[in-house]
C-alpha cells in the first residue's frame, strides 16, 4: 500500500520529494453503543484496515488534497489561512477541521501541505472512516511540525474538530479507539474520565465478521444529534430527583426507581438504553475476561434489541442482517455497530461457520432488501503509524 500511495502521489502532485506515508486504522465497536456521550463505557477495537496517507509540507500556505477513494473530485485546493468548513470542500473538511483544531489548541500550522489519502474502510460503513482520516491527519501534523501531542490528544482533537468544525456532536469513542488501538486487544474505556484498560480479544476459535448493509449514511444527515439531545434532556429531568452528572452513573435499579422524572415516553426509552447498555458493557467485558464467550454473545444480542426497540437507530437493513445472523449455527453474537441507521453489523462467528454465515445471511439480505451486503472477516490492529 505504501508503494501505491507514493506512486499516485507522484502522479498527482508531480514528484514525491519530502513525502512520508502514514496509516490510521478504522474501528469496530464490540459493545457499548451510544454510551460514550452519556458518560458510560465502550468496548471498541482498532482494525487492520484503515486510511493510508502520503503527505509533505509546502513552502507556501497552499493546501492540496487528493483522495483515491474520490478520484472524480480530483485535487481539492484550499489554504492554511482559510480553514472554514465548506459544503463543496467535501471530504477535505475532515483534515481541514483537524488543522483548524490544532490552531485552536495552540499548535499553529504555519505552512501548507500536499496530502493524498487512500482508505480501505468502506465509506459510510460505520467503521469510522472519518475518524480515521482525522487521526491520520493529526499524526501527519505532529510529525511534520514537531508538536508534542500524545495519541490521546490526537483522539481529543479529532473529536473537537468533528464537533466544532463538522457539526456532528459525536462522543470520543471512535477517535479514541483509533488513536489508542492495540493489536489483538479491545479498549475498555470509561468515557466519564477517559480511564481505560486493554482486554485481549481471544475468541476461542471464532472471528469478528463485519456485514456491511451498503445503505449509505452520514452522521450529519442522520438522527445522531437528535438522539444526543433526547439523552441530554432526559438527564436534566433525572437530575431533579437524583444527584448524577451522566446517565452512565445509574444502575438499572436506580434508573427504574427514578425514571418517572422523565416526562416523555420516548425519552424514557432513550435513557433506558444508555443506562442498560452501559451495564451490559461492564458485564460483557467481565464475561470476555472469564472466557465466557457465550455470555458475551448474548449481551451483544441484547444490545441490538435495545438499539432497535428503545434507542431506535437500526432500520430494516441492520435488523435483517442481525436477525438472519442469529439463525445461523455457529454465530455467538450479532449486533449493529457504530451510529446505526445503515452501516454495519458486527458478529462473532465460529471459524468453521463463517462461509455458511456469509452465504446464508447474504442470500436472505439480498432477497429481502433487494441489493447485496458485503462481508469482511477482520483482524484487530494497532493505532496510527508512520510506514
Ligand atoms: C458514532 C459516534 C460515536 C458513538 C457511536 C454510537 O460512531 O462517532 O461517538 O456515539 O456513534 O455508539
Amino acid at each position: 500500500m505504501k508503494e501505491t500511495v507514493l506512486k499516485k502521489f507522484e502522479e498527482v502532485f508531480g514528484d514525491a520529494e519530502g513525502v512520508k506515508v502514514f496509516f490510521a486504522p478504522g474501528r469496530v465497536n464490540l459493545i457499548g453503543e451510544y454510551t460514550d456521550y452519556n458518560g458510560g463505557h465502550v468496548f471498541p477495537c482498532a482494525l487492520t484496515i484503515g486510511t493510508y496517507a502520503a503527505a509533505r509540507v509546502r513552502e507556501d500556505g497552499r493546501l492540496r488534497f487528493y483522495s483515491m477513494n474520490f478520484e472524480k473530485e480530483g485535487v481539492i485546493e484550499s489554504s492554511i489561512e482559510d480553514l472554514k468548513p465548506l459544503k463543496e470542500a467535501g471530504w477535505t473538511n475532515y483534515p481541514k477541521g483537524v488543522m483548524w483544531t490544532f490552531g485552536e489548541k495552540g499548535f499553529q500550522i504555519t505552512k501548507g501541505m500536499d496530502i493524498l489519502l487512500n482508505g480501505n474502510i468502506p465509506n459510510g460503513s460505520g467503521l469510522s472512516s472519518s475518524a480515521s482520516v482525522e487521526v491520520v491527519t493529526g499524526a501527519i501534523l505532529r510529525e511534520f511540525f514537531g508538536f508534542e501531542v500524545s495519541n490521546q490528544d490526537l483522539a481529543l482533537f479529532g473529536q473537537y474538530s468533528e464537533n466544532k468544525f463538522n457539526g456532528v456532536n459525536c462522543g470520543i469513542m471512535d477517535q479514541f479507539a483509533i488513536a489508542m488501538g492495540k493489536q489483538d486487544h479491545a479498549i475498555f474505556l470509561d468515557t466519564a474520565d477517559l480511564s481505560y484498560t486493554y482486554a485481549p480479544v481471544k475468541m476461542d476459535g471464532a472471528k469478528i465478521v463485519i456485514a456491511c448493509s451498503n445503505k449509505k449514511r452520514g452522521l450529519g444527515d442522520s438522527k445522531y444529534n437528535e438522539r444526543r439531545e433526547e439523552c441530554e434532556t432526559a438527564l436534566s429531568e433525572l437530575k431533579k430527583v437524583v444527584d448524577i452528572k451522566s446517565l452512565g452513573e445509574l444502575t438499572e435499579e436506580k434508573f427504574e426507581e427514578c425514571k418517572s422524572a422523565i416526562k416523555d415516553e420516548v425519552r424514557v426509552r432513550r435513557a433506558k438504553h444508555a443506562v442498560y447498555e452501559n451495564q451490559r458493557t461492564l458485564q460483557a467485558v467481565a464475561a470476555l475476561k472469564a472466557d465466557d464467550i457465550a455470555l458475551f454473545g448474548q449481551l451483544m444480542n441484547a444490545s441490538h434489541v435495545s438499539l432497535r426497540d428503545d434507542f431506535e437507530v437500526t432500520g430494516i437493513e441492520l435488523d435483517t442482517l442481525v436477525e438472519e445472523a442469529w439463525k445461523v449455527d455457529g454465530v455467538i453474537g450479532s449486533r449493529m455497530t457504530g451510529a446505526g441507521f445503515g452501516g454495519c453489523t458486527v458478529s462473532i462467528v465460529k471459524e468453521d461457520a463463517i462461509s455458511r454465515f456469509i452465504q446464508q445471511v447474504g442470500e436472505a439480505y439480498q432477497a429481502k432488501i433487494g441489493y447485496a451486503a458485503d462481508f469482511y472477516v477482520v483482524e484487530v490492529g494497532g493505532g496510527p503509524t508512520i510506514l
